[in-house]
């Protein structure tokens, strides 16, 4: 019944050349590394993104995890929302239902489980009930998600890890430039999130499947299914960014948009899922401490402020503090009802 919304928005938005980068030896720390380090300064001072691939992380678990999620996504409303982001408190932990999530003040059309590091009680934030920090809700009827979940956050930190010494060498830094300062023990989030088909919804109350942002931290990694439908903002146009079977898609977030003085780009993307099928992505984001306070970096480039392009109009750079008050401030426009409750 709206599939003429669908058409429109999809045939508007041309496919992207975003670098597709084989980083293998930035997980080996062989030689060629260094080449790669060049390739990812490119790409992050035109794009702000770039595909991996030659990650090494388990195809078999990546496939898995999808698979699960389809399952938990399938089940009755009854069920998931036992997982509730509203039973998981501080920790912003759980299931939330099609249109609770804003973007810009508007409902996104999608669903997700929000997960982060499994932190029991005992750990010293989860003690001074610092929000973002604890456990993680997962469903009594799908045992297998935990474990795939769990699993999935251990490979994809260690993944984080190499691509931040690999941004740090891109920026003639030390290696361990980021571990060293921000990311020894890195706030880590990871959602996975279901995009319903946009043909049978009135366009009227959902515009995008998420609407035009920028990510809060370092960097994101992020798998989605074949359906496509990310779109990425360049200087001219909005460009798709379409599936690559086994890559992920990386971004820079506003943090390392502020470090860089503005040199990487912390650039705008959405999604409209004009497919007729669920689909599913699976955002990682490798963050600074929540308690790290973030720096420009010692580099020669004039300041680049794009906060007239924004879609916050705000300025990354104007912004001083730790990453938690960061994050805190952009959360909970996301999620204003929740926000006030557990805030
Ligand atoms: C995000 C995001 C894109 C996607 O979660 O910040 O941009 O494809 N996700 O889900
Ligand atoms: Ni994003």
């Amino acid at each position: 019944m709206f599939q003429v919304t669908s058409i429109i928005y999809n045939s508007t938005v041309k496919k992207m050349n975003i670098p597709i980068i084989d980083i293998s030896s930035l997980i080996s720390k062989t030689e060629e590394r260094y080449q790669v380090a060049q390739k990812i300064r490119a790409a992050c001072c035109e794009y702000g993104f770039f595909y991996i691939i030659g990650h090494g992380v388990d195809e078999k678990l990546q496939l898995e995890l999808e698979t699960v999620s389809r399952d938990f996504f399938a089940l009755d409303n009854q069920e998931k929302i036992k997982i509730s982001m509203s039973n998981g408190g501080k920790a912003w932990r759980g299931y939330f239902p099609v249109g609770d999530e804003l973007t810009s003040g508007l409902a996104d059309l999608k669903e997700g489980i929000y997960f982060g590091s499994e932190l029991d009680s005992n750990h010293p934030l989860v003690k001074s009930q610092i929000p973002l920090h604890g456990a993680n809700l997962f469903p009594d009827s799908l045992p297998k998600l935990r474990e795939l979940v769990l699993k999935y956050i251990e490979a994809m930190t260690n993944l984080g890890h190499s691509l931040m010494s690999g941004i740090a060498l891109s920026l003639d830094l030390e290696e361990s430039y980021f571990a060293n300062r921000y990311t020894s023990d890195p706030l880590v989030l990871f959602r996975i999130f279901n995009y319903p088909p946009h043909c049978d919804r009135d366009p009227a109350k959902y515009h995008w499947g998420v609407g035009e942002h920028t990510d809060y931290g370092l960097l994101t990694i992020l798998r989605q299914d074949m359906n496509g439908g990310l779109q990425v903002k360049t200087k001219s146009s909005w460009r798709e960014a379409p599936p690559i079977a086994n890559s992920f898609i990386c971004n820079i977030g506003d943090m390392l948009d502020r470090m860089t003085k503005g040199y990487y780009l912390s650039t705008p993307h959405r999604v409209f899922n004009s497919s007729p099928n669920n689909r599913l992505s699976f955002p990682f984001f490798f963050d600074p401490n929540f308690n790290a306070e973030i720096e420009q970096i010692d580099l020669q480039v004039e300041i680049r402020d794009n906060r007239e392009e924004r879609w916050d109009r705000s300025s990354v750079h104007e912004f001083r503090g730790t990453y938690g008050d960061y994050l805190l401030a952009k959360v909970s426009k996301v999620f204003p009802d929740l926000s006030a409750r557990v805030i």
